[in-house]
């Protein structure tokens, strides 16, 4: 009687946390698994941190080389490129053939919706 009772509030935790647990994933976009495994290393997404690449706070809408306290590249600066989905899709597929002289050191995401996951998620950091 003991060990049933034990067991069904076993197959009642095993359940709820079932309900608890996708709930909290989907909080995060996709996109932000991507980025902290492929961008975060050298990208910051906390306006005002600094990394080995420019902090990407706000990047969707901004013009290219813009932060006044990141050391951008010629490249980049004189890119005339506004971050929106179109450049950065073009952008994250292959960085040295938009931007050539780039000294993002990426080597591009081929998986197109790949790419739209990740441009969601950057677009949500405002
Ligand atoms: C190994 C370091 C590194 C990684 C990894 C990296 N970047 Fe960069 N990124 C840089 C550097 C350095 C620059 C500045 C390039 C320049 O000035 O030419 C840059 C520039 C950029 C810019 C232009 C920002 C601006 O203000 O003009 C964007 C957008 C960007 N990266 C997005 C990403 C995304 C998204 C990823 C992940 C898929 C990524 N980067 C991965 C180093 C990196």
């Amino acid at each position: 009687m003991f060990t049933t009772r034990l067991s069904i509030m076993a197959v009642l935790t095993a359940w709820s946390l079932c309900q608890i647990l996708p709930a909290a994933a989907q909080e995060a976009l996709p996109g932000q698994r991507l980025f902290k495994n492929q961008c975060s290393v050298c990208h910051q997404v906390v306006a005002g941190q600094k990394g080995i690449g420019p902090n990407l706070f706000g990047v969707v809408g901004r013009p290219a080389g813009s932060l006044p306290d990141f050391k951008y590249t010629d490249a980049n600066k004189n890119s005339h490129l506004t971050w929106d989905a179109a450049t950065l899709d073009q952008y994250l597929v292959a960085p040295r053939d938009l931007v050539p002289g780039t000294s993002m050191p990426y080597p591009g995401l081929t998986n197109e919706a790949q790419r739209a996951e990740l441009i969601a998620y950057l677009a949500s950091l405002k």
